[in-house]
């Protein structure tokens, strides 16, 4: 890419999908090459590029991680084949007796994944409060981890954490700090200007943002670390690799990530302030509201907004919550999140009793309908419980 191109805003980078061109047929989207293998030449060199075998390159897949990368301002980007897939490998390059400080109350699938995984390697697990960013600072440099491991803004509790302030006692530890910012995307949140070594994203929700495809990424502040190149041989090695279509699609969907994230953020903080206060609501969590507890603290990381998730308390208990998402007429009861269509969830029915989900929780995905459509259904639904 010119360095003309390395100035563009993340909009122009997005929907001119990194300044790729077809130079074979002209056209203005990238071609789809599904080959799963590549021909050698008479003295059995690749006859294009690295192009062996469709499990180490494809350049679909590649120009995605390119264009996630530059979204990132990380020096390198790799795509698997799913959120899940990338969390697996990037925790896989901890080895046995290391130690692990995850953030307590996150995506649930992370967590239960990764107690199973240290369990079986003999990691050791400490699960810690990072919005509590003195304790755990502390912590962090008592317990002087290998590696530390939060979500911002975490899910389902969309709390905030501060990612300058940990990277400093990460770094001082001498452990990598890895940041999940799924429920932020790289329009929103940046963690590698902030310190984080390795950012995660389940690609399957905003950035895709269509409800159509299932990847994850990592992407790294330093692409000659130790730590990089053993996550890219794990990932060609282990294969878990993202396939040229679903990276094409990813590609597609990109191009109206900025444009997305404009719109669901506002209707994000409009439905957050239209629930603040509301007589059939207990309690609201965004950051955009002001009582937020992480309200300037993503002010300073969020600029540009706030995120496109928030959860609340029903008045009541389960059968409230499940009365509020049974009377809503157009919003989707679903999991996942990050879609153009709005989503919401019962985390308890998902969660069950272990970890501590109020069973009044509510989360709503917010996508880009019309807002006065989405708060329409939502104070009907709220008016029948
Ligand atoms: C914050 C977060 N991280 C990771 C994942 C896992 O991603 P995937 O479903 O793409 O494996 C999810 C899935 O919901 C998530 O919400």
């Amino acid at each position: 890419m010119s360095s003309s191109e390395d100035k563009n805003s993340h909009a122009t980078l997005a929907a001119r999908a990194g300044g790729h061109i077809d130079t074979g047929s002209g056209g203005v989207v990238p071609v789809l090459q599904p080959s799963t293998t590549f021909i050698r030449d008479e003295n059995y060199e690749p006859l294009v590029g690295d192009n062996v075998y469709g499990r180490d390159q494809s350049d679909q897949v590649k120009l995605a991680e390119t264009i996630l990368a530059k979204l990132e301002g990380a020096q390198d980007g790799l795509l698997f084949a799913s959120g899940m897939a990338a969390i697996s490998c990037l925790f896989s390059s901890l080895k046995t007796g290391q130690k692990l400080i995850i953030q307590s109350g996150i995506y649930w699938g992370t967590t239960a994944w990764v107690r199973r995984f240290c369990d079986h390697r003999d990691i050791i697990l400490i699960e810690a409060d990072s919005s509590d960013t003195e304790a755990f600072a502390s912590g962090v440099l008592k317990e002087k981890p290998d590696m530390v491991f939060i979500e911002v803004p975490s899910n389902p509790w969309i709390l905030t954490s501060d990612i300058e302030a940990i990277s400093n006692v990460t770094k001082q530890a001498g452990a990598i700090l890895a940041v999940d910012a799924t429920a932020a995307t790289p329009v929103l949140l940046r963690p590698i200007e902030f310190g984080a070594d390795i950012v995660m994203h389940s690609a399957t929700k905003a950035i895709n943002g269509h409800s159509d495809v299932i990847a994850g990424v990592l992407s790294c502040l330093d692409e000659s670390s130790d730590l990089w190149a053993y996550l890219k041989r794990e990932r060609h090695g282990a294969g878990a690799i993202l396939s040229p279509h679903s990276a094409w699609m990813l590609i597609r969907g990109m191009r109206t990530l900025p444009l997305r994230m404009e719109r669901m953020c506002l209707n994000a903080m409009a439905i957050a302030q239209f629930l603040d206060g509301h007589e059939k609501v207990e309690k609201v969590w965004y950051p955009g509201l002001e009582e937020h507890q992480g309200h300037h603290l993503a002010k300073k990381q969020m600029p540009d907004g706030f995120g496109y998730l928030l959860s609340f308390l029903v008045k009541g208990g389960k059968s409230e919550a499940l009365d509020f998402c049974r009377h809503l007429e157009g919003i989707h009861r679903a999991t996942s999140l990050g879609g153009v269509e709005s989503l919401v969830e019962h985390r308890h029915t998902i969660e069950g009793d272990m970890t501590g989900c109020p069973e009044n929780l509510i989360r709503l995905s917010v996508g880009i309908e019309d807002i006065s459509d989405l708060i329409g259904e939502i104070d009907s639904a709220l008016s029948k419980i």
